[in-house]
């Protein structure tokens, strides 16, 4: 099911230019000591890379106004001399791609992959002489570059204990982010902040920043294998350099490698509008392409599961009287899910490990062993005889080792029992011997499991994840990651819930590193079925309208999207018509409204489908818009779906009202969309019969 298989690309132009050739090469060192220049195809984003004392810097410019002032490169090692001192240019090459491929699954079906390469190779002057180059790729959205460490002077086994990689911001950008630094809080599930570039600490990436001229930059990285996740550390209130900062091992070592030695891309993403930064694709591009040849077996779904009443705490996890997991109990989540078209059910707590305090006792889970009150096999059978499929959830509370252990028997018996899709899980500070959660080995974990799924045929949704790079390029069966405040924090966060600005944070930040399960749908907005009574506003529950639920489906994307809420929430209420209907793979999305922490307006068309699904969110203030849907094809007829906030609908006072409505459009048509405070609205644009 899993062979290597390096798929060609449809279209390819390669033009390759070895400036290190023959009688160029005097001439293009000279040059290089000045300055090397390589510009995006549009011409409008360009890098120049210099040398300064003996130093590498690289800068970056975008319609000739500078967006990074030069910013230093190199490394620092544990008993080596830093690699970044009396450097000088050895070659320089250049390359353009223009190369395009269809993803087998998606927020767009086509990527293009286009263009210029500039690879710098550079050497100590002096003894002992090591090598490394710095390899540009600059499209029309935005730049990528690596390194790649040389096998030279004697430089082989290495431990990094800094990577000296430089953002150095050309304006004091306004930036959304969320800490890296603070204790317990390693983890990315936050609420945003936003400040200015020179007051930040320590944060983690995506980190979304808009300039003072309104160009948008979001740095990040792209294909981490191998090498810790980056942080970046801030300028705390002077200058506007951020740093990159590697998750460390326990020693504090960040990286152990032998050369030769490729680290992941670093990605600055550029648009003028906010509209412009999604999809985001650069990190894809920036990936190998996928090393699964028959990708049929991978398919978007929506799923229910036994999950929420635990978050409500009206199920346990464990063992006993409350106990979700059960063999009936799971019937009749199959039952639910096979009865409304979804493709799968999430079991959580149907394994031995969750008695006592499960996330101390990391060791103590079993990947293969169900509750005596759960039927693995049995219920296996009853959702494929169903057309439904179990999906396994395999929390691991950061015991790497064990869950390692079990890899192959546990997702050998999930393949046998036709069980093709995970939910993992790693609450933990510290992951093994406490090492960092995103460290490399963190790293090369999430790898084996990715590889290892691969190869049983069995799709990953990962939870308190590494986050996304791109990975899903390489891996098709990498779904969907958490790695923000999700849903579960209306149920139970000490600060009441989500805001209603937090999912349109969301959109324009985590969410550009890949899909977020967010667990979107919960219709029991005030949890009253929690304890029999609507919770008080101070209380924590879901801060957003009955209708935002429905636009986020279209707004977060996800290729496995949850229909969160408890199947009896769902019962006698026409809404639920937009859960069962709402595509979850799309051809092609389109950001037609955006302001980051205010509003979103998304279109997507589905994939192999005519049908066009509008989401559009907003913060705590009411919003109109006038759509118009000049995205439709001309001459088509359309029925427009309309699930809007009806009258008096308000996030805290009155978030439940719904009103259903239908209307013939065409591309001609325009739709006034009112969403009232913390509200949304979610439109199904399907063909006209
Ligand atoms: C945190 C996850 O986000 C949540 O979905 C899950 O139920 C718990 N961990 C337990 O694994
Ligand atoms: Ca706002």
């Amino acid at each position: 099911m899993w062979t290597r298989c390096w798929s060609r690309p449809l279209t390819l132009v390669v033009t390759y230019l070895t400036l290190a050739a023959a009688s160029a090469v005097a001439a293009a060192t000279a040059r290089a000591q000045d300055s090397l220049r390589v510009a995006s195809p549009d011409g409008r984003n360009e890098v120049s890379v210099q040398l300064r004392d003996g130093r590498l810097y690289y800068a970056i410019r975008r319609d000739g106004r500078a967006v990074l002032l030069p910013s230093g490169l190199g490394f620092q090692f544990r008993g080596a001399p830093p690699l970044r001192d009396g450097l000088r240019v050895v070659g320089a090459a250049e390359k353009t791609v223009d190369e395009s491929w269809t993803q087998p699954w998606g927020e767009v079906a086509r990527v293009r992959d286009q263009h210029k390469e500039l690879r710098v190779s550079v050497a100590e002057a002096a003894a002992p002489g090591r090598r490394f180059a710095v390899v540009f790729r600059v499209f029309d959205d935005g730049v990528g570059f690596r390194y790649e460490l040389a096998d030279s002077g004697g430089f082989r086994d290495f431990e990094v204990t800094d990577e000296l990689t430089e953002f150095a911001l050309a304006d004091n950008a306004r930036a959304w982010w969320i800490a890296s630094n603070r204790p317990r809080l390693d983890r990315s599930e936050q609420l945003y902040s936003s400040s200015p570039v020179s007051t930040l600490d320590s944060v983690q990436t995506p980190l979304t920043m808009e300039m003072p001229d309104g160009t948008r930059v979001v740095i990040h990285e792209a294909n981490l294998v191998d090498y810790p996740r980056m942080f970046l550390a801030g300028p705390r209130m002077e200058g506007r350099t951020l740093r990159a900062a590697l998750a460390p091992w326990a020693d504090g070592v960040k990286v152990r490698g032998r050369t030769p030695f490729v680290t992941p891309w670093r990605t600055i993403q550029l648009a003028d509008r906010a509209e412009q930064l999604a999809p985001s694709l650069l990190g894809l591009k920036l990936n190998p392409p996928s090393v699964i040849a028959d990708t049929r077996w991978i398919r978007p779904m929506k799923y229910v599961g036994i999950w929420w009443g635990m978050h409500l705490n009206t199920m346990t996890w464990a063992s006993g009287p409350k106990h979700g997991a059960t063999t009936a109990n799971t019937r009749k989540y199959i039952d639910f899910a096979a009865a409304n078209g979804f493709g799968g059910v999430l079991v959580e707590g149907w394994n031995i490990g969750w008695d006592g305090n499960w996330i101390e006792n990391k060791n103590a889970f079993s990947f293969t062993r169900a509750y005596p009150d759960y039927d693995l096999a049995g219920l296996a059978a009853y959702a494929q005889s169903k057309r439904v499929e179990l999906i396994a959830h395999n929390e691991t509370s950061g015991g790497i080792e064990n869950y390692e252990r079990q890899l192959d028997s546990a997702f050998a018996l999930y393949q046998r029992l036709g069980i093709n899709a995970i939910k993992s899980g790693y609450v933990a500070d510290t992951v093994g011997g406490g090492h960092s959660h995103y460290g490399q080995f963190a790293v090369r974990h999430h790898r084996k499991v990715m590889e290892t799924a691969a190869r049983y045929g069995i799709m990953v949704n990962a939870h308190e994840p590494i986050h996304d790079t791109g990975e899903r390029r390489t891996f098709p069966n990498m779904m969907s990651r958490e790695g923000a405040r999700g849903q579960e924090y209306n149920a139970w966060s000490n600060d009441g819930g989500n805001p209603p600005e937090h999912e349109t944070i969301l959109f324009f930040t985590r969410l550009l590193a890949g899909p977020m399960d967010f667990t979107p749908g919960i219709f029991d907005v005030t949890l009253t079925r929690a304890s029999g009574t609507a919770r008080p506003p101070e209380a924590p529950r879901v801060r957003t309208t009955l209708a935002k639920q429905l636009a986020l489906y279209v707004v977060l994307y996800s290729p496995l999207q949850m229909a969160a809420d408890l199947p009896e929430s769902y019962g006698g209420q026409p809404a639920f018509q937009f859960i069962r209907d709402v595509a979850v793979d799309w051809d092609t999305t389109r950001v037609l409204e955006g302001r980051i922490g205010d509003y979103v307006v998304v279109a997507r068309r589905e994939r192999n489908g005519g049908s066009w699904y509008v989401g559009a969110i907003t913060d705590e203030e009411g919003r109109t818009f006038d759509l118009p849907l000049s995205f439709l094809p001309k001459g088509r007829r359309y029925v427009a779906e309309i699930y809007a906030d009806g009258p008096g609908a308000h996030w805290l006072r009155n978030p439940l009202p719904v009103a259903i409505s239908k209307r013939a459009v065409d591309a001609t048509s325009r739709l006034r969309l009112v969403l009232a405070p913390g509200g949304g609205q979610a439109i199904r644009i399907r063909p006209a019969r």
